[in-house]
């Protein structure tokens, strides 16, 4: 156990992504912790330490906590009474036709997590929600609970690093009741001080705010982020009509560190489970709060993102002679980003699945996505590796940048394919190498040679 944590009981409301990887880190905080969750085979998976999704470093950790004995997981959640804090982390995906957020899980979950809440408990948000869910939750806590209190403590983390960002966060907000009008007994900032009293001690910045505050700072990140990204691509765009070369204008213009050269990786665009859906969840309820033009920028956000993908594919269309029927494209990389098994609205798959469309005929791998692949979009052929992928290709199109798929050795590869031409989706690719290869290179932004 770690020195200065005076142990808590913890309960974690949803065990996916972001719920499996905060009970497993509250553990080895040193607290004792049970992971509560719906899915009973995900929750007996989590307890015979299996990771249900890939995450590096996530199986070794649960195993350790496991191991201490201060972690277990139940469907029941009456095995959450008596802790003294429960964090809720369960999922807010986009309502199905419409961009708001769906709030379901977070309100059944709120909704039984108070049937089994005692007084001087504390709840603690950590799912992203529309401004103004944590007021109306902590109404419901009270109301139900007397002496039971809500804060909100929105979580940072990327998927890939899940394991570094929730035990190292770059900052820890709290959005607490005593700041946004509640009354409660239950001094929620000193509460959230024990749980995470390893990390505050090493100095991560802390913001202690109001409930709209802490939800607002996590969808504001998500569209800063998304904004950054759709910047460089909208620069990328006017680089393809004027012959400029985005990578060295990114690298240029990062040097000055008021603008950072992080988050300016043209290419591909941005997808996942998060950015797409909180920035459209933002402007919904911007939309609600009579405040939809201050984010009607984030429309265009959106729009430039998706306008890559569309661009990858006529990219593909040039350099095959102008037809992609009977075209034989290997694509590389599934998930929406590397070191990452999640498949939720995948740049890479969505321009595969529109080449195949339009009459290609599409290989496609990935190191740890396939089986998400083969379960969700059954129409693309789905192939080990790179080289299968790649055999009498006429091009070969790198989407996700796995470290494996920039360190293809471009001799060697170029034997597998039928002609010697790339698309480098994410300016991930040693251009000089592959094109002293003899490979044509083309990428999104970037210069023709
Ligand atoms: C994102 C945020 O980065 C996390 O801080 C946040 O906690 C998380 O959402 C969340 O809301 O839970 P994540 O979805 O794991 O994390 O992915 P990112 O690393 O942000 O990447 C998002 C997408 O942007 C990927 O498709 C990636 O390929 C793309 N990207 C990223 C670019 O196209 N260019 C870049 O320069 C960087």
């Amino acid at each position: 156990m770690s020195e200065n944590t005076t142990p808590l009981k913890l309960s974690v409301i949803g065990c996916g992504y972001l719920g499996a990887v905060h009970a497993a880190s509250m553990a080895e905080l040193g607290h004792e912790v049970v992971g509560i969750e719906v899915d009973v085979a995900k929750a007996e998976s989590l307890a015979a330490g299996r990771v249900p999704f890939f995450e590096p470093g996530f199986e070794e950790l649960l195993r350790r906590s496991l191991d201490s004995g201060r972690l277990s997981f139940s469907s029941d959640m009456a095995d959450a009474r008596g802790a003294a804090v429960h964090f809720v982390c369960v999922g807010t995906p986009q309502r199905r036709g419409e961009y708001a957020a769906d709030l379901t899980y977070v309100e059944a979950a709120t909704a039984s997590l108070i049937e089994v809440l005692g007084p001087g408990e504390l709840v603690v948000g950590k799912s992203t929600v529309p401004v103004g869910t944590a007021a109306r939750l902590a109404e419901q806590v009270a109301a139900r609970v007397p002496g039971a209190a809500l804060a909100w403590n929105p979580e940072f983390l990327r998927e890939g690093y899940a394991v570094q960002d929730t035990l190292h966060p770059d900052r820890l907000v709290y959005g607490v009741p005593s700041l946004s009008g509640a009354d409660t007994a239950v001094d929620a900032e000193k509460v959230l001080d024990t749980v995470y009293a390893r990390i505050v001690a090493d100095g991560t910045p802390k913001v202690v705010t109001d409930y709209a505050t802490a939800e607002m700072v996590k969808t504001a990140a998500n569209s800063f982020l998304a904004t950054k990204i759709s910047f460089i691509n909208a620069m990328a765009e006017l680089c393809e009509a004027t012959g400029a070369d985005v990578k060295q204008l990114a690298d240029a213009i990062g040097h000055d560190d008021r603008i950072g050269r992080k988050f300016l990786n043209a290419g591909l665009g941005f997808g996942g489970g998060c950015l797409p859906k909180d920035i459209r969840a933002f402007m919904a309820r911007a939309g609600e709060l009579g405040a939809d033009q201050a984010l009607t920028f984030l429309r265009e956000v959106d729009n430039i993102n998706m306008r890559r993908r569309i661009r990858m594919v006529e990219l593909a269309r040039q350099v095959c002679d102008d037809s992609l029927l009977g075209k034989r494209i290997a694509v590389l990389g599934a998930a929406f980003k590397p070191d990452s098994d999640d498949i939720r609205d995948s740049p890479a798959l969505n321009v595969a699945a529109q080449l195949q469309l339009q009459g290609a005929n599409v290989r496609v791998t990935d190191p740890q996505a396939l089986p998400n692949v083969r379960r969700h979009w059954s129409q693309l052929d789905c192939v080990d590796t790179p080289e299968e992928a790649a055999e009498g290709a006429d091009v070969v199109l790198l989407l996700t940048e796995w470290k494996q798929y920039r360190e293809l050795d471009p001799g060697s590869f170029g034997k597998m394919v039928k002609t010697r031409r790339v698309l480098d989706g994410r300016n991930a690719l040693d251009r000089e190498a592959w094109e002293s290869a003899g490979w044509t290179y083309r990428a999104l932004g970037r210069r023709n040679v």
